[in-house]
């Protein structure tokens, strides 16, 4: 079991895991707030970054990244999503938020339009809007949850320069099926000038009988498909600050590259982030089936726990180990809910507040699972606890 309370060291979390988490709160608070594991991260990363330090030398890695970390990205990406992108059009980032920052300031002139899910993971509005771009929201399907992407394009016109696709969708959980994406994939087919910008951090984190399917593999816009991946929610590794951009050519990359102003060394992507990430998809991937079998579990008991609870209504996740529970049938607004919560049950969860996650996401409040089932019973049966006394 490595995935149990024994794994689990809240002492060290307490002084390490900040954004949200045991480091930002008083003791005794469980936090199932910023989606990082609560596990360390798998041997052979601890290996890989201990023998890399043991030699002692920490010089300046290459511009375009480590090419070990590149073949490593590529690779990876084939295995698993029968792809093949050129190493070198792939490069390593401060994160994969940074990633997608990078591809905004890249490829947007102020009031090109940018096309945004609502609800979505507040990192793409963020950069569309850090380089002056105009977001338009797509308020994605309520209560069905099949995604016509033909409605989409009412949206587009000739300002339209990008489409922000999250998949899978962070805060829903929403796997996109090939049928969805090969409808996105037609619409962006008439508008040549669109680029799709596929984040894929979750990629790996899916429950069967779910699959995930790349947008770089749907259709006939492979040169119109811009993927970014980071390596935080599948192994750990948040604090390394360490993402990737998938390009589709030579012209992309070379944008890219220019506007992260690596070739400089005024930026430069960590050298142990990529030697960490190398190691994680080169000899991780048995961990990593692991700790998906365990989300699998933690997602099946806490969505079930989450229904039992007064006013709270809970889908399963497809993927993603985040739950996005409707809480309108409580007496609280999610910001309510989620003061309440901290003070008098003692667990910290993430309101769903148009700053974090778009308007749509309002009425919700999401939850991270990626702890031992000792502690997310304990936190959900605080929530519990405290709805059932506070009806
Ligand atoms: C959809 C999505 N993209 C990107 C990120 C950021 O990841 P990173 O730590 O690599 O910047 C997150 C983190 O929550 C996320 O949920």
């Amino acid at each position: 079991m490595m995935f149990n309370s024994n794994h689990v060291d809240i002492d060290i979390l307490s002084t390490r895991a900040y954004n949200l988490r045991w480091a930002t709160l008083p003791k005794g608070v469980i936090p199932l707030t910023a989606a990082d594991p609560d596990f360390p991260v798998a041997p052979p990363i601890q290996k890989a970054l201990k023998e890399y330090i043991d030699g002692g030398y920490l010089s300046y890695g290459p511009a375009e990244g480590l090419p070990q970390f590149k073949d490593a990205v590529a690779r990876d990406y084939k295995i698993k999503n029968k792809v093949a992108y050129d190493s070198n059009c792939i490069l390593p980032v401060d994160s994969a938020a940074f990633g997608i920052y990078l591809c905004c300031k890249a490829l947007l002139k102020p009031g090109d339009e940018v096309i945004i899910f609502d609800p979505v993971d507040f990192l793409f509005k963020y950069s569309a809007e850090k380089v002056s771009a105009k977001t338009i929201a797509y308020q994605t399907p309520q209560k069905n949850d099949a995604f016509d992407f033909n409605e989409l394009s009412s949206l587009i016109n000739s300002k339209t320069k990008m489409i922000c696709l999250c998949n899978p969708l962070n805060p829903t959980g929403k796997v996109f099926t090939r049928e969805e994406l090969l409808t996105l994939a037609e619409v962006v087919a008439k508008h040549k000038d669109i680029i799709v910008l596929s984040d894929e951090i979750w990629s790996d984190i899916i429950f069967n009988p779910n699959t995930f399917n790349a947008f770089a593999n749907i259709g006939h816009v492979f040169d119109q498909t811009i993927t970014v991946t980071g390596y935080s929610k599948s192994y750990g590794l948040a604090g390394l600050r360490i993402g990737s951009v998938l390009c589709p050519n030579e012209m992309i990359y070379n944008q890219v590259f220019e506007s992260s102003l690596h070739q400089s060394t005024v930026h430069g992507t960590n050298v142990l982030g990529q030697i960490a990430a190398t190691a994680a998809l080169n000899d991780a991937q048995h961990w990593l089936s692991s700790f998906v079998a365990h989300l699998h579990k933690m997602r099946d008991l806490a969505v079930q726990k989450l229904n039992e609870m007064p006013g709270v209504s809970c889908k399963h996740p497809e993927g993603c180990y985040v739950l996005f529970p409707d809480i309108t049938q409580t007496a609280y607004t999610a910001t309510e809910l989620h003061e309440n919560l901290l003070e008098k049950a003692r667990v910290a969860v993430v309101p769903g507040l148009p700053k974090w996650f778009g308007s749509a996401a309002e009425g919700n409040i999401r939850l991270s699972f990626a702890t031992s089932e000792e502690l997310l019973t304990e936190a959900l049966d605080r929530i519990h606890n405290f709805l059932e006394s506070h009806k």
